[in-house]
């Protein structure tokens, strides 16, 4: 039986995404580096060091830790900047009422997230206190598709991880849901989240009856 829901955050509860694009385009420039918005794509559920990384290999760059760790710090204050205009109104359709759902339920509610940033976006838009625990990139030393965050996610509930269900946007994250065995709901397209046991454009149409009915229905 369901007993725990984990949620990651950029591109679940919220679209980050194009926040970290115009963050990480405008380093890019600055390093005359051409990165479009399909690269992107490549960044979504990876680490800031690693999306660092990437964007060094589109370019054909190598730069010394020192100096990767400087531009780091350098998107985050730009990222910085977007994160703290944003409001509730940012929460993506659904998704809260779902979460009170859950809630009201007692099913309990984690966040797992690769993200430093991820309390403060929580803050931001007000939701920081229907989460019964959160996992961020403070708290993690391995990137998804390790299932460590969703592990510590489940620990942190107590809940055994075939009770759990994670809903996740980012083929990494998926395989790391699938990796510590829990069901898990790809957020967007089927076709590049083939491997969820279940994906849904988002929230909008969704509740509880119908996560349970699917989780029936999967030989899961
Ligand atoms: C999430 C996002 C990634 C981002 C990562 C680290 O996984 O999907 O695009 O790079 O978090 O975020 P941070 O806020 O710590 O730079
Ligand atoms: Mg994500």
């Amino acid at each position: 039986t369901l007993k725990a829901c984990l949620f990651d955050l950029d591109g679940v509860i919220v679209d980050t995404a194009r926040y970290h694009f115009l963050a990480w385009k405008q380093l890019a420039e600055q390093l005359g580096i051409d990165f479009t918005e399909e690269h992107n794509e490549l960044l979504k559920g990876v680490s800031r060091m690693r999306s660092l990384d990437i964007i060094l290999e589109i370019g054909g760059k190598t730069l010394s830790e020192e100096e990767k760790t400087a531009l780091a710090n350098k998107k985050n204050e730009v990222y910085l900047e977007y994160i703290l205009k944003m409001d509730e109104s940012e929460i993506l359709p659904g998704v809260k009422s779902f979460i009170t759902e859950l809630k009201n339920n007692h099913i309990r509610v984690a966040l797992g997230s690769a993200s430093k940033n991820a309390r403060l976006i929580l803050k931001r838009l007000n939701i920081e206190n229907l989460f019964d625990a959160v996992i961020d990139g403070n708290k993690v030393s391995e990137a998804k598709p390790d299932p460590e965050v969703f592990l510590n996610g489940a620990a942190e509930l107590q809940v055994e991880p075939e009770a759990c269900v994670v809903f996740e946007d980012a083929v990494a994250g998926i395989e790391a849901a699938q990796n510590a065995g829990m069901f898990c709901v790809g957020i967007g397209d089927i076709t590049i989240l083939k491997k969820a046991n279940l994906v849904i454009p988002g929230f909008a149409d969704f509740n509880l009856e119908k996560l349970q009915a699917c989780m029936q229905e999967d030989s899961y």
